[in-house]
């Protein structure tokens, strides 16, 4: 098993959860590679300060520069508000790095295209964070569906559902701003998590209508007094889908919540055809339930999925499998596929996945500025 040393670029939330991951990782059994965090790049103190207490953190920066040109790092995460991502992205591809990105992969559609333009013209093995496919539910859900059991597809509905923004006195911050978290609001934050199932498995948006809503105008600044907030809290978005494999085309729904009161962090993908249908939600992660149409009957399974995930991991398989396992399981991904040891297991997002997710965000805004269905 070989050692990775992996430089974090944004030290804030995201950056630590890479921490427990690294910590956990003795649970993965037969891995081909050890992740162990050596360096932090973040200007804020209080984001440096707190991996003083992580022993193999050697280097704390508050330069990005220094991580991407340090040849005591093999992998970058990095993790930093939407606004910095094309030029730490591009920056890094250029530099031969190879690095897990954070989602949206740049503020907006046309940051993407350089993003990927630079990853496209370099050696970088560049892969993209979106780690709910890696329920061991959802990875059932994906197998079904890509076994063509679904027969010819009518409604496809994915969805993210969470509440970090139910809070109206929650103070502002760079996700809620567009300058720093994107016109595409909360398409950004929540859209690629939404999108990359349905894409991996050729459910191409054609046309897109988007219903956008801003919730909650105003939060209160630093000072406490009301400022703007001026991004899209919740967005729906029906596409009209080609699926690629070919078959009639069919209606998809994305839905992305950061205001849905009832949920916490519900992650959810259903999809039912003529033959067979297919529903799992992380608000029930120990379930999947699965229909199929048997002798002119109409039969719905529910499999309890257990922990038995593409990575296999030490832990009871009955056990319940959450957030922090899922991010496990995309890092043994990403880094297995680093070094040619993926298999046919289920690969992490891709920059070009990413790139389509922010066509059809885009026609979406579009859609909804124009009042009419936009092109991705
Ligand atoms: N995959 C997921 O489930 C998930 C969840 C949350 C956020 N995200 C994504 O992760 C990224 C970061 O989000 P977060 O929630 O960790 O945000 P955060 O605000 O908690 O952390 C961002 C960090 O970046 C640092 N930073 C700012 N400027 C920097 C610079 N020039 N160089 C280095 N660091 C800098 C900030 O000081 C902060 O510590 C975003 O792209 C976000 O969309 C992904």
């Amino acid at each position: 098993m070989s050692d990775v040393r992996i430089g974090i670029i944004g030290g804030g939330l995201m950056g630590r959860e890479l921490v427990g991951v690294c910590g956990r990782w003795d649970l993965l059994i037969d891995h081909p590679v050890r992740p162990r965090v050596v360096a932090v790049a973040d200007p804020a103190p209080g984001a440096r300060g707190w991996f003083e207490r992580v022993p193999s953190v050697t280097t704390l920066t508050d330069d990005w520069r220094a991580l991407v040109e340090s040849d005591d790092i093999d992998v970058l995460y990095i993790a930093v508000p939407h606004d910095l991502h094309e030029e730490i992205y591009t920056a890094a591809a250029r530099a031969g790095r190879d690095y897990l990105a954070e989602k949206p992969f740049g503020i907006d559609l046309a940051a993407a295209e350089r993003i990927v333009a630079a990853i496209d013209a370099s050696d970088a093995f560049v892969r993209v964070s979106s780690e709910f496919p890696f329920y061991p539910g959802a990875q059932r859900a994906y197998a079904y569906a890509a076994s063509g059991a679904l027969g010819d597809i009518l409604d496809v509905r994915s969805g993210f559902w969470h509440s970090s923004d139910l809070n109206r006195a929650k103070p502002i911050n760079w996700k809620r701003r567009s300058a720093t978290c994107g016109a595409i609001g909360v398409m950004g934050d929540l859209g690629l998590h939404v999108a990359h199932l349905p894409l991996r498995l050729g459910w191409q948006p054609s046309s897109v209508y988007g219903r956008l809503d801003d919730v909650v105008t105003e939060r209160p600044g630093p000072d406490g007094s009301a400022v703007p907030c001026d991004t899209w809290d919740n967005a729906l978005l029906v596409c009209d889908t080609h699926p690629r494999s070919g078959g009639r085309d069919f209606t998809m729904l994305w839905e992305t919540r950061r205001i849905a009161p009832g949920h916490s962090n519900t992650w959810y993908i259903d999809a039912v055809g003529m033959d067979g249908g297919v529903q799992f939600s992380t608000r029930q992660p120990t379930l999947l339930r699965r229909f199929r149409v048997a002798g002119g009957e109409q039969a719905w399974e529910e499999t309890q999925p257990g922990n038995v995930s593409s990575w296999p991991v030490v832990s009871g398989a009955i056990f319940e499998f959450g957030f922090g396992d899922a991010l496990l399981q995309m890092w043994a991904s990403y880094l297995a596929e680093r070094v040619g040891a993926l298999g046919d297991r289920f690969g992490t997002a891709t920059p070009a996945e990413a790139l389509e997710s922010h066509r059809v965000f885009a026609a979406a805004l579009r859609s909804w500025q124009t009042q009419a269905p936009a092109r991705p």
